[in-house]
């Protein structure tokens, strides 16, 4: 598959990342197939696309955007609940939830889904999952095309941040990961070669993250300083603009709420 050839792509999850990771490709001037499990999600993922807070309508207002660029990316847009329709797609980009019980993500659920994917779409395509945590190459035994089954972790908000990781497996050729790299670059997007792993680590951002949000709340627990002051010394000592609580959402003081005091 050259980089011309890639012309419709097939996203499977319309939740909160699938829908952004769509925009993102209409907007570049792809189609985009969704498949979500039931209309009504479907329409939730359309509205997030059109009206969210990072949603066209909003780019259009700030002039990210004119009405008739978001007309024509609405074109590119289709919303499915059938498998099928991803078939004739020339890449596939896995982003589904855990299913039920509900969990972020599910090892099996995702086999299971690219199982059937590779004997539905066609044989050329090139797979990538938005996987956080799984090792690429564990994932990759569900399909035959290991050559052509890749990492490709966004981040949120999906259609605004441009940094992608693009995980390769040993079973990668070189053109698969060119040709991905250079996919992700007409996105507008800056990957970064990543080496998978074993142990579903994780690949850079989530891994680091994790290292820095379990001392963090070590430090909170300790008493050692609050949630805000250590987004304080992170934020104005070394200039990052999101401090760890605040990127996490998780700003209070345990030690507040259960009635302690500085
Ligand atoms: N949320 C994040 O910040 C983030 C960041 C990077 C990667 N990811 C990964 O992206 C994936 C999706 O995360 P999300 O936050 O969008 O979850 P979400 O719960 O918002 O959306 C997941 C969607 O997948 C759908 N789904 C489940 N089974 C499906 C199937 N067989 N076919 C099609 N759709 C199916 C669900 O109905 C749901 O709409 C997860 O693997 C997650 O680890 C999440």
């Amino acid at each position: 598959m050259k980089l011309d050839d890639i012309k419709t792509i097939g996203v499977m999850g319309g939740g909160l990342m699938g829908s952004a990771i769509t925009q993102n490709i209409i907007v570049s001037g792809y189609k985009a197939v969704c498949r979500d499990l039931t209309d009504d999600i479907l329409k939730n993922t359309r509205s997030i696309i059109v009206d969210s807070r990072f949603g066209m309508r909003i780019g259009v207002e700030r002039g990210k955007l004119t009405k008739e660029q978001m007309e024509q990316a609405l074109n590119n847009l289709t919303l499915t609940t059938k498998v099928e329709d991803l078939k004739d797609c020339d890449i596939i980009i896995e982003s589904i939830g855990g299913g039920d019980p509900r969990q972020l993500e599910n090892k099996e659920l995702k086999l299971k889904v690219f199982a059937e994917l590779d004997k539905l779409v066609k044989k050329d395509a090139i797979f990538t999952t938005n996987t956080s945590s799984f090792t690429i190459a564990d994932l990759a035994q569900a399909v035959e095309r290991k050559d052509r089954f890749i990492g490709l972790h966004w981040f949120r908000p999906a259609n605004i941040l441009k940094a992608v990781e693009l995980t390769y497996t040993r079973d990668n050729t070189e053109e698969v990961i060119q040709v991905m790299e250079e996919f992700c670059k007409r996105l507008g997007k800056i990957p970064v070669r990543v080496k998978d792993v074993p142990g579903d680590t994780g690949f850079i951002g989530n891994r680091l993250f994790g290292i820095v949000m379990r001392e963090a709340r070590k430090m909170v627990e300790a008493g050692i300083a609050s949630p805000q002051d250590i987004d304080t010394v992170m934020k104005e000592g070394y200039g990052w603009t999101l401090g760890i609580f605040e990127m996490s959402g998780q700003t209070r003081d345990p030690r507040q709420r259960s009635g302690q005091s500085r």
